[in-house]
């Protein structure tokens, strides 16, 4: 299985995905966590353009499509290879989160085409300004007028794609424990 969270900047996917990743392995399964960008070649170079003023640009969007989908091609392998090991991928974003960030919608899918979508995603929902508090904006992203939109996005994609989504304004254990309940009847397990 392939669970995947979603979200804005400053929603908590990172902190959320620790927490079920250790959850998951009380439960005496194999978890294979995932975080995208990832540290492969073309993810270094997102990372490096993250920073840059430009990266907010067309071009820079476009160059960013392309080098999110090449980073998400070479890390589709580790995913078949982790699935086939019975483990659970448990994923801080996705294909879904180029929808969500880049322009472009129709060019993302096509680009996108030959990669492994979730069998589940979970958008946590945040507030844009509580988000904001959450970090010190360093990328070109983090702010709150980008962010709207964004978060637009991904509410439009989850009415499209039944994500099921969190409100992620709640505090970190309620949080936690709405994710529970959406991922506890998919392993068989207890909440
Ligand atoms: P992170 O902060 O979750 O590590 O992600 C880095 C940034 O990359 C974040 O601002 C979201 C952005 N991003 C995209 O714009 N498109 C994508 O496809 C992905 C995976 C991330």
């Amino acid at each position: 299985m392939y669970v995947c969270l979603e979200g804005i900047d400053g929603s908590g996917k990172s902190t959320q995905l620790e927490m079920l990743g250790e959850w998951l392995e009380e439960y005496g399964l194999e978890v294979f966590r995932v975080f995208e960008p990832t540290q492969s070649p073309p993810g270094k170079l997102i990372r490096e353009i993250l920073t840059d003023s430009k990266a907010s640009t067309p071009q820079y969007q476009r160059i960013l499509g392309l080098l999110f989908a090449a980073d998400r091609m070479i890390l589709m392998d580790k995913i078949r290879d982790a699935e086939k090991q019975n483990k659970i991928v448990i994923s801080d974003r996705s294909f879904y989160s180029s929808l969500a960030y880049q322009d472009d919608p129709e060019w993302i899918q096509e680009i996108n085409r030959y990669i492994q979508k979730p069998d589940l995603v979970i958008l946590l929902d945040v507030d844009t300004r509580q988000a904001l508090s959450r970090f010190e904006g360093k990328d070109h992203f983090e702010n709150q007028k980008f962010l709207e939109g964004v978060r637009k996005n991904y509410l439009e994609l989850a009415q499209k794609n039944n994500f099921f989504v969190v409100n992620a304004n709640n505090g970190v254990r309620k949080v936690h424990e709405d994710i529970k309940i959406i991922v506890s009847p998919r392993i068989g397990r207890c909440v």
